[in-house]
């Protein structure tokens, strides 16, 4: 096969997986995989989990769609669970990260409408990814997603991340802000964190309050368990109005969230906002069985243990070189020295090692491995990163 009708939107690897299995990914001819990307964070209770894969089968076999025009059970049921989980009120269900951010950008795009603003702005930061949808590349930072779009620039102001002096001062300059969208961790821009930590978010948070802003967070990649708690954000003491998630939210099946509360919780009306999809019964039995395993088996707890022995055995087994390691839980970045040349990394990670990673940001390996890796997987993948990275020094 060839990918000559598919339109190039992405620089593919040549090589295609045929079957998934936990932390490993087998080719044609059955040639193991470590996974250290997950579809790009997605699949974090690993591939084809046996309680997720059972609920896709038994759903699909017995109602897959009916539309938002009826009642649908698992998605109450599935709203319920992920609400309580996340600490909001209400959910509306979308079907991709993109879609959860259109939500949330519209919601404070509402949010400004009711309080008579003429031209609302929302602050965003300096390497943010939020998506593909127009409003969402708008408030995307990478120029190479935005370019030749007419993006929405006059909407969105931007500040360096973990810059709260930044933020004060756009609430001086600008008498039209409505609301802050932040990643807690920067996935895609770098895998970055504020120098304070999560405490970023509760400054972040004091700024909207003063203001009567809407805190928006974006925990598409960073929700779900990826950093050892069930959203990034309950490292703090921080609480966002509107939260997204998507990823892992459906371990591989394609579903978003845009949750809600305070300020933000009675905006959406029926009609001012909808999708076909959203929320079918085969999605959100998939998210409920997603996290009733995220919920009853030790994930979370494994994803901090694993996530910090594999930062911890790559700094020690290469402390006499010049890295860093950052992130939480299974975000993991391992930062090389911004003049190595790391372009043949992805390529040899693969072709040497049979491991699968990602570079961001130029000189960061990002590391997105299952929540639910075994220590012995785990200590393979240091081994494997190990004599991938000793020669290039
Ligand atoms: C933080 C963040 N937001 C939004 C998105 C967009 O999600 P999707 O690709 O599901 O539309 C991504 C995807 O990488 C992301 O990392």
């Amino acid at each position: 096969m060839s990918a000559t009708y598919l339109m190039p939107t992405y620089n593919r690897q040549p090589i295609s997986f045929t079957r998934g299995h936990g932390s490993w990914l087998y080719t044609k001819d059955d040639t193991p995989y470590l996974d250290a990307l997950t579809g790009i964070a997605v699949c974090g209770l690993g591939h084809c989990h046996p309680q997720v894969t059972e609920a896709i089968q038994q759903q699909a076999a017995t109602l897959v769609h009916t539309s938002n025009l009826f009642g649908i059970d698992w998605q109450e049921r599935a709203g319920e669970t992920l609400c309580k989980a996340a600490q909001m009120d209400s959910v509306f269900f979308a079907n991709s990260g993109a879609e959860a951010n259109e939500a949330a950008l519209k919601l404070a795009r509402l949010y400004a409408y009711q309080r008579g603003f003429k031209r609302p702005k929302v602050i965003v930061m300096e390497k943010s990814f939020h998506g593909r949808t127009l409003l969402s590349v708008s408030a995307t930072a990478n120029p190479k997603a935005r370019e030749g779009f007419f993006t929405l620039d006059d909407d969105f102001i931007r500040v360096p991340f973990g810059d709260i002096a930044a933020v004060k001062q756009a609430a001086q300059d600008y008498d039209d802000i409505c609301a802050i969208l932040v990643e807690p961790i920067q996935g895609e821009g770098g895998l970055n964190t504020a120098a304070n930590g999560f405490t970023y978010l509760e400054q972040l948070q004091a700024e909207c309050d003063a203001h009567e802003w809407l805190f928006m967070l974006d925990e598409v990649q960073t929700g779900n368990g990826r950093t050892g708690k069930y959203f990034a954000y309950q490292h703090s003491k921080a609480r966002p109005d509107v939260l997204t998630t998507a990823k892992g939210l459906g371990n591989g099946f394609p579903v978003g969230a845009c949750m809600v509360r305070g300020r933000a919780k009675d905006l959406f009306s029926a009609g001012s906002h909808g999708s076909t999809y959203g929320g079918t019964p085969l999605a959100s039995r998939v998210v409920h069985s997603v996290y009733e395993v995220l919920s009853t088996d030790d994930v979370m707890a494994n994803a901090v243990t694993e996530g910090q022995f594999i930062r911890d055995s790559m700094t020690n087994e290469l402390q006499s070189y010049e890295i860093s390691s950052r992130g939480a839980g299974m975000m993991i970045g391992i930062a090389l020295p911004e003049d190595m040349n790391c372009s043949q990394l992805v390529d040899r990670a693969r072709d040497e090692q049979q491991l699968i990673i990602n570079v961001t940001g130029g000189h960061v390996i990002r590391l997105l491995p299952p929540l639910n890796i075994k220590r012995d997987e785990s200590e393979q993948l240091v081994e494997r990163l190990i004599h991938l990275l000793k020669p290039l020094f």
